[in-house]
């Protein structure tokens, strides 16, 4: 008898672990973007690749377009374990370090060859880990690429943008960009932007072609000038409490999910900023206006003296390894 009950009793409990274990974990990976766009694409692979090797143990749900969290609110809640996985621009994690702010330096990358080289670097990999402190974990970045400058009118020299108002992330470099252009910069959320440009609100905007093209920022904006004189990238981020708990196989799964994911983002951000820009163009909805040699440098003139503002936050050491890495 006792042992029927004893059998009986590990039987359920084993059943009951079967149970225990078959829950599966549930990750919601929020962003702001559309679907169609590197960060968009990347969130989609992650979740096929979960879907195929971590079937019944890891269910990722993935909310584009802010259908959840807004960009200001996202890290917040990651903390809070409302979502688990998030990859917000690298221009609005000033709460939470400052040292990113180096990426939003403007004309400090030639090209996104120099972004990638920077971001795998020693340097690149210890900025990953400045969020830590503040309960994150750095997971790796995902390009977007270069922005470009919208506006209501043609800005072929700095001069021109005097006096606008511009839409920009939540970035005092990005502030003091533009204040260098004597225009007035405006600190508003990416779902925003449309609805500000459309009702004249702002004059511009400063954003990628892949953005400008899937939120139609160029329907509404009659001008857009190629100025590639930023970055907009990425940090992949999670909450270190959540990312920390999980099974060791589980973690070392998803992370190598989460790199092939990235390197597909990555794919598409280089074919979407050629694409994107000739899409745009071919829709004869706005000009894109192209810089001469002699135009370009009075961007650079203008905006280049707000490095200095910066670089005792950010660590002259830091900003070297970045410059370094437009060398060839
Ligand atoms: C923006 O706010 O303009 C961008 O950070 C949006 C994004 O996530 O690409």
């Amino acid at each position: 008898m006792k042992k029927t009950i004893l059998t009986l009793l590990s039987i359920t409990l084993i059943t009951l672990g079967g149970l225990v274990q078959a829950k599966p974990i549930t990750l919601k990976f929020s962003h702001v973007v559309a679907e169609n766009t590197p960060k968009g694409q990347m969130a989609i692979k992650f979740k096929q690749l979960v879907d195929e090797r971590l079937k019944d143990k890891v269910t990722v749900e993935v909310f584009p377009n802010s259908q959840l969290f807004g960009d200001n609110k996202v890290l917040e809640a990651l903390l809070l374990g409302d979502v688990q996985l998030a990859a917000p621009s690298l221009s609005k994690f000033k709460k939470y370090t400052k040292k990113l702010q180096l990426f939003d330096l403007p004309f400090l990358f030639n090209d996104m060859t120099a972004a990638e080289k920077f971001q795998q670097s020693p340097q690149g990999h210890a900025l990953l880990k400045t969020v830590e402190n503040k309960g994150l974990t750095g997971l790796g970045y995902l390009h977007n690429g270069m922005k470009q400058i919208s506006a209501s009118k043609p800005l072929h020299t700095p001069e021109d943008a005097k006096g606008l108002k511009f839409r920009i992330m939540s970035s005092d470099v990005l502030a003091k960009q533009f204040e260098a252009l004597d225009a007035t910069p405006l600190k508003k959320p990416f779902s925003e932007v449309f609805t500000l440009l459309q009702t004249k609100a702002i004059d511009g905007q400063e954003n990628t072609w892949s953005n400008i093209r899937s939120k139609k920022f160029y329907e509404v904006q009659p001008y857009i000038t190629a100025s590639n004189h930023g970055l907009l990238d990425y940090m992949v981020v999670s909450s270190a409490e959540f990312w920390n708990g999980l099974p060791d196989d589980i973690r070392s799964e998803l992370k190598k999910a989460l790199d092939e994911a990235i390197a597909f983002g990555n794919q598409i951000a280089a074919e979407k900023a050629m694409n994107d820009k000739q899409a745009i163009i071919d829709s004869k909805r706005t000009t894109v206006i192209e810089l001469s040699p002699e135009e370009r440098q009075q961007w650079v003139d203008a905006m280049k003296p707000v490095w200095k503002d910066f670089e005792g936050i950010i660590g002259k050491d830091m900003l070297d390894a970045a410059i370094k890495a437009n060398q060839p």
